[in-house]
C-alpha cells in the first residue's frame, strides 16, 4: 500500500485541522495508509511519526490550530538536516508528502521535491501572501477576528472620543490590514505596499472629530510600522487622543469560518486525487472559486501582489 505523509509547518492557522481531516479521509477513501508527522519539518527530522485513521481525525474540522502541532526548525534548512529527513521518510516507506504551511515551508517542500521526494504543499499561513492562490488558509477566519476585534474597539473608543491604532499581522502582506479595513469600515489603511501621509491621515481624521465622529480608526499592517509610533505620530500632528492595540496571536486563533472549512476541504481532497494521477511537486490554491495547482518553481517565480483596485476602492469609500 502507497503511504502519504502530511504535515503543519511554519506559523499556524485556522484551517488546518480541517485540511489535515480532508487530506486523511480522502487518502484513505483511494487506499492509501496516511501518516501524520508531528511538529513540521523538526518531527521529519526526528522521526515523529503517527498513523492516522479515519477517527483520528474525527472532531478536528471545526477547530482551530493544528492537531498536528507545527514549528519552525532552523536544522531542515541544512543539507544534513534535509538528509536526515528524507532518510526517515525512505525508511518508513512514504511515497508522498503533503506539506500545510505559508512562504518559509514551501521552500522546504521544493527543496525535498528537488530531491526526489514526491512533495505537495496547501497554503497554509493567515498572511494571504502567497502567489497563484486568492486565498491561504486561515485568512477569511483572520478577517473575522480582526473585525470582531475592531468592533469591540470602536465601544469603548466612542465614549471616549478616541483613536484607535490597530496593529494586524501579514509580514510583509498589507492584505488582511486592508481587506479588515475594508470590510470593517475603518478611516485610514496603512500597509508596506504603498507609502501613506501621515499628516494627510491626521488632517482626515481631525476633520472628522470636528463634523461630530465620536471615534476613528486606522489599521497598520506590521509590515509597515508599529500601533504605537502610528498612535505617536498622530497625536504630535493633530489634538486626538490616541491609542495603540498590537491584536498579536489572537488573530491566528478561533474556529475556521465556513469559507475556511470548505475551502481546506476541497484541496484537501483534490490533492489526494492529484497523487492518484501521477502529479508530483505542485502546491494547491483557488483562483476564481476553482481550486488550481502549479510547481513550487512556478509559484516561486510569481509575484503575490496586493490589489490595487480594492486599495483605491477603499480610499473612494472612505
Ligand atoms: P511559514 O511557512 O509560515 O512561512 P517559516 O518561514 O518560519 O514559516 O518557515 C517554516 C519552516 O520552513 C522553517 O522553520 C524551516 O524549517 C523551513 N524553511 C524555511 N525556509 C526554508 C528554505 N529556504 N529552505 C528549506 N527550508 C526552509
Ligand atoms: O506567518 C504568520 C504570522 O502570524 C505572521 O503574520 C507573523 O508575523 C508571524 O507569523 C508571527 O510569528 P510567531 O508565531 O513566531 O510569533
Amino acid at each position: 500500500m502507497e503511504k502519504i505523509a502530511v504535515l503543519t509547518s511554519g506559523g499556524d492557522s485556522q484551517g488546518m485541522n480541517s485540511a489535515i481531516r480532508a487530506v486523511v479521509r480522502a487518502g484513505l477513501t483511494y487506499g492509501y495508509e496516511m501518516i501524520g508527522v508531528k511538529r513540521g519539518y523538526k518531527g521529519l527530522i526526528e522521526n515523529d511519526f503517527i498513523t492516522l485513521g479515519s477517527k483520528d481525525v474525527s472532531d478536528i474540522l471545526y477547530r482551530g490550530g493544528t492537531f498536528l502541532q507545527s514549528a519552525r526548525s532552523e536544522e531542515f534548512k541544512t543539507e544534513a538536516g534535509q538528509n536526515k529527513a528524507i532518510n526517515n521518510l525512505k525508511k518508513r516507506g512514504i511515497n508522498h508528502l503533503i506539506v500545510i504551511g505559508g512562504d518559509g515551508s514551501y521552500r522546504g517542500a521544493q527543496s525535498l521535491q528537488k530531491q526526489g521526494i514526491n512533495t505537495f504543499g496547501l497554503p497554509g499561513t493567515i498572511d494571504n501572501d502567497i502567489p497563484l492562490t486568492d486565498y491561504t488558509i486561515g485568512f477569511d477566519t483572520t478577517l473575522n477576528v480582526i473585525q470582531d476585534a475592531i468592533s469591540n474597539l470602536r465601544d469603548t473608543m466612542s465614549s471616549h472620543e478616541r483613536v484607535s491604532v490597530i496593529e494586524v499581522m501579514g509580514r510583509k502582506c498589507g492584505d488582511l490590514a486592508l481587506q479588515a479595513g475594508i470590510a470593517s469600515g475603518v478611516d485610514a489603511v496603512i500597509i508596506p505596499e504603498f507609502n501613506y501621509d501621515i499628516k494627510a491621515i491626521a488632517n482626515q481624521l481631525s476633520q472628522g472629530f470636528e463634523r461630530g465622529k465620536t471615534h476613528s480608526i486606522v489599521m497598520v499592517a506590521e509590515g509597515a510600522g508599529t500601533a504605537k509610533e502610528i498612535a505617536e505620530v498622530i497625536k504630535e500632528h493633530s489634538i486626538l487622543d490616541t491609542r495603540p492595540t498590537v491584536l498579536g496571536h489572537i488573530q491566528r486563533g478561533g474556529t475556521p469560518t465556513a469559507f475556511d472549512r470548505l475551502f481546506t476541504s476541497r484541496m484537501g481532497h483534490q490533492v489526494i486525487e492529484l497523487i492518484h494521477q501521477g502529479k508530483t511537486g505542485v502546491a494547491l490554491g483557488m483562483e476564481k472559486n476553482k481550486i488550481t495547482s502549479h510547481t513550487f518553481d512556478e509559484i516561486f517565480q510569481s509575484k503575490n501582489e496586493i490589489d490595487e483596485k480594492l486599495y483605491k476602492m477603499f480610499h473612494d469609500l472612505i
